[in-house]
């Protein structure tokens, strides 16, 4: 017998019993795990160049194409006797699908040669997506996450109504942006009825030719059906037909894809300055409209007109001899109105009945007497026939007494001349804006500024229709409440923001702002949203950005642009950032509280004809 042939005694264990001892002492028989099956993909190792917050997934070939760019995943972190903790992670991908080939680096000298010689080398390869992790899913909530899902965990990806819901995109009733990009039907909606989304205010940015005006309209076409009532600023009267379909061949192919009725937009109503021209064509209704002196803060006024420190002071002391001048006259207070005369906040709002030719009055007769010059006699519509009221020369002496400097005064006529050759206030003809019906539900109402040929008017309209509007909608929302009825939401849209809201501008115009930043955020209770629509976001100041909690945010191009909203706009990813110079016309970041994270969005069409910008 040869020594080397093995010889089989009872004591001795047989080849199969040590196999079968190797095997149970690895941990058993090979079996697919459980708890793997249908996985996409699993997790890798960390390496040096790991991130927090980031994982590496790998995918075998055949599962390259089942997870995508913006694909939401589950990674249930391993359940094993080595110390799997069991832990379910809820991610997304942010980075990926990439191809690697398996065994062999993709920059392998063999497969450069190869390709570039027009030969196919094509070895087994595999997929690579990085994840970045959302949170932990306990007991059905999403937890900041405190560990990392463990390597070799089991990656799913999640259903398209899985990832709906997981980014709580479905709202009732709702406003529908568009499609999420990157999945495969999911509609993006905001909620129309909860108080984080509208009433906290939206920001519309991006360059021109990025789609705002689409997406503004889109909005507006929505408002109107959700019975929101919406008030449009527009600059440039792009609006002012929106009442008709979409004209524009792509849009209607798009509109009918989407399944959104080409119809135009309803109950809307046109106004523009009285004495201005308007893109609006009837049958739309149109109104024209002049403004109150009365309604304007004499604080906004000035800083409308910009005055200096010594025209502030001699502003003021004209205001207060033509509010003596308007008592004394019985005109305002009449008997009974005294209180209420002494309740107004003129940072709100102007005085009643006083009006732009009065104060150029008054500001006339005490320049007279400040210049000691009695030659001019102004005739004003407060005197008697032969020219003098004894009382109120009285007011107007006492004023002069109190000041100096004819030069002062005369800057002060100057600017108050200008504002008056505006042509806005007080004019015959026209009724103000009524603001009581600009509120009620389904209203659209355009203000057509394209003609108005001065950022001052523009800037005198906004103030007075903030202030208008915000004083009726608070009247009406007290009222809904004491009615246990639902307030009817208002929406102010403000298109080239920037010009009123600048930087520069709030720099010298801080009373303004402040109405703007009261009203914004006294419209977060009282159901009054403003949507501020810009190409140049870099011109809103901090402070405005800060007002808002809702960005649509079309392609922007400027780096320093996009750093700077960066730091304003918090929960937007990199690589989303990064998108923001190559999206598409109609193509935007959404971020809003309804959503758990910003998404990028194939916005809808406007069911409504657009003008172009002249
Ligand atoms: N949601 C959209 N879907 C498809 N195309 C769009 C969309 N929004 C805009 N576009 C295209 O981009 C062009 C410019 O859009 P517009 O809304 O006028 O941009 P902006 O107001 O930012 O200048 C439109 O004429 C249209 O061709
Ligand atoms: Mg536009």
């Amino acid at each position: 017998m040869n020594e080397n042939e093995h010889i089989k005694t009872d004591d001795q264990p047989s080849r199969d019993e040590i196999l079968q001892r190797e095997i149970d002492a690895n941990g058993g028989e090979w079996k697919d795990d459980p708890n793997c099956v249908g996985a996409a993909g699993m997790t890798m190792f960390d390496s040096s160049s790991s991130q927090d917050n980031l994982i590496t997934v790998l995918l075998p070939k055949q599962n390259v194409r089942t997870i995508g760019a913006h694909s939401l995943v589950e990674i249930r972190s391993r359940t094993d006797q080595n110390g799997g903790d069991g832990r379910k992670y809820r991610g997304i991908v942010v980075a990926g699908p990439f191809h690697e080939p398996d065994g062999i680096k993709a920059d392998a000298p063999m497969i450069i040669t190869t390709t570039i010689h027009g030969a196919i080398f094509m070895p087994n390869f595999h997929g690579k997506v990085y994840v970045e992790l959302i949170g932990e899913l306990k007991d059905g909530a999403v937890v900041p996450p405190k560990f990392r899902p463990l390597p070799n965990s089991p990656v799913f990806v999640l259903s398209n109504d899985e990832t709906g819901a997981a980014l709580n995109v479905a709202a009732d009733p709702g406003i529908t942006m568009g499609m999420a990009i990157g999945h495969d039907n999911i509609e993006v909606q905001i909620p129309s009825d909860k108080k984080t989304v509208l009433p906290r205010h939206i920001g519309i940015l991006g360059t021109t030719g990025g789609g705002k005006s689409t997406t503004v309209s889109g909005l507006m076409a929505q408002f109107q059906q959700k019975n929101v009532a919406t008030i449009v600023i527009d600059t440039e009267g792009e609006y002012t037909q929106v009442d008709r379909p979409a004209e524009n061949a792509n849009m209607k192919k798009i509109l009918e894809k989407r399944e959104i009725a080409n119809q135009g937009i309803k109950n809307i109503k046109v106004f523009s300055l009285i004495g201005r021209d308007t893109r609006a064509e009837k049958p739309t209704a149109i109104a024209s409209f002049t403004i109150k002196f009365s309604r304007l803060s004499p604080y906004a006024a000035v800083d409308i007109m910009g005055l200096t420190e010594a025209q502030f002071g001699r502003f003021f002391k004209a205001y207060d001899a033509a509010k003596k001048i308007l008592k004394e006259l019985q005109i305002y207070p009449k008997k009974g109105q005294e209180r209420e005369s002494l309740e107004i906040d003129e940072l709100e709002t102007g005085y009643p009945e006083l009006t732009l030719t009065l104060l150029i009055d008054v500001a006339g007769l005490i320049l007279n007497q400040v210049a000691k010059d009695t030659s001019s006699i102004i005739r004003t519509s407060f005197m008697k026939e032969d020219g003098r009221n004894p009382k109120i020369d009285v007011i107007i002496e006492t004023v002069a007494k109190s000041t100096d400097n004819d030069s002062s005064w005369k800057a002060l006529l100057g600017k108050l001349w200008q504002l008056d050759r505006t042509k806005v206030f007080d004019q015959n003809g026209a009724y103000e804006i009524p603001f009581e019906e600009l509120i009620k539900p389904g209203v659209v109402s355009i203000i057509d500024l394209h003609d108005s040929d001065s950022s001052i008017v523009n800037n005198i309209v906004i103030a007075t229709l903030l202030r208008g509007v915000q004083r009726a909608q608070e009247e009406a929302y007290e009222k809904a409440i004491e009615e246990k009825r639902n307030p009817t939401p208002v929406s102010i849209i403000i298109e080239e923001a920037h010009e009123f809201l600048s930087r520069e501008r709030i720099a010298k115009m801080s009373n303004l702002f402040e109405q703007v930043a009261r009203i914004a955020r006294r419209g977060r209770k009282r159901w009054l949203g403003l949507v501020f629509v810009t190409q140049l976001p870099q011109h809103l100041p901090d402070e405005v950005l800060g007002l808002i909690n809702s960005f649509i945010l079309h392609k922007i191009n400027d780096a320093a642009v996009i750093s700077r909203l960066k730091r304003s706009i918090g929960g937007v990813d990199d690589n989303l950032w990064n998108r923001l110079p190559s999206l598409a016309p109609g193509q935007a970041v959404v971020s809003t509280p309804s959503l758990t994270r910003p998404l990028l969005v194939a916005m809808d069409p406007s069911p409504c004809k657009l003008l172009l910008v002249e």
